[in-house]
Formats: structure tokens, C-alpha cells, sequence
């Protein structure tokens, strides 16, 4: 199976969101082939690491953030299974990009038990403690996923 998860500089929530995922999904041996990336809307922060307060926030939880942004693609379409977005302007985004492959495209909260509908809010413009709450989210988002994932598969 293949994940991507997409917000719109891909250096704040989806690189965040590809770390939770791979963190909780590989804690359980049956999930470790599927195949976790993340990707911008935009190209504002094309080949650049993380926010620094993303990698920061990441650090104080044990998890190391080494992916570099780029922006989606029409070909993500086909080589991913499920397009996650953060918020409503990036589903319309992304959407636009590919409107015959929208079916794939879903907010990440979608897929979890209790958040269902919620957006990830971005944490750019304001402060640190943002970071965290987009953080705890996500973490408490991803669980919930790889527990959803787990009496599927
Ligand atoms: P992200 O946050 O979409 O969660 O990566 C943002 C990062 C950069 C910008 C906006 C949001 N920006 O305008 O540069």
C-alpha cells in the first residue's frame, strides 16, 4: 500500500504526518512494506528540510525528520494508493490537479475513528506551541489510522 500525504509547503504538517505514520504503521511487522511519502500543493520550499520548529517539535518526541519538500505531481496519482490532505484548500488543490483520480484524494482525518472531518490547521504563521498541537493531532490521527488499517488487514 502506498501513502501520500500532502499539505501545502510540505514542510510543516505533511513531513509530520509521514514521520507519525511510518512510526506507528512500522511498529507492526505486517505494515512495514507500505510505502509513506509526503509532498507540497506548492513549491514554495522545493529541496528544503522541515520547518526548524517542525524538526524541533519532532525531536522532543524521539522522531527524526529527514524528508525534503517537493511538490505533487500528476503521476502521484497513479504510483499512490491514498492522497491525504490537511485542509479543505489543499483537497481543492489537489483535486484540480487530477479531477478523474479525486476518489483517491481524502482529509487524513478521514480515516481515523474520532477526528473525522477535522483539519490539520497550519501552524506557519504562528508560534511554536502550534507545532505542538498539530503534533499531538496528528499522533493521536496516525494511531487511530494504523488501528483502522489493523482489523482490516
Ligand atoms: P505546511 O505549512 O503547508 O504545513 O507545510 C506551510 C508552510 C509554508 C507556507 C505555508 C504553509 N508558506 O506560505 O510558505
Amino acid at each position: 500500500m502506498n501513502i501520500l500525504v500532502i499539505c501545502l509547503g510540505n514542510i510543516c504538517r505533511s513531513p509530520m504526518a509521514e514521520g507519525l505514520l511510518l512510526k506507528h504503521l512500522h511498529e507492526d511487522l505486517k505494515f512495514s512494506a507500505w510505502k509513506v511519502d509526503s509532498c507540497g500543493t506548492s513549491n514554495y520550499h522545493q529541496g528544503e528540510l522541515a520547518d526548524p520548529r517542525m524538526l524541533s517539535t519532532a525531536k522532543k518526541h524521539g522522531i527524526k525528520l529527514t524528508h525534503r519538500s517537493r511538490q505533487l505531481t500528476v503521476e502521484d496519482f497513479d504510483e499512490f494508493d491514498y492522497l491525504w490532505v490537511m485542509d479543505e484548500q489543499n483537497y481543492l488543490d489537489v483535486v484540480s490537479i487530477c479531477p478523474s483520480k479525486k476518489d483517491k484524494v481524502d482529509l487524513i482525518s478521514n480515516f481515523s475513528k474520532s477526528y473525522k472531518g477535522q483539519m490539520i490547521p497550519d501552524p506557519y504563521f504562528g508560534d511554536q506551541n502550534g507545532f505542538d498541537e498539530v503534533y499531538k493531532l496528528l499522533d493521536h490521527i496516525c494511531a487511530e489510522i494504523v488501528q483502522g488499517f489493523n482489523l482490516k488487514y
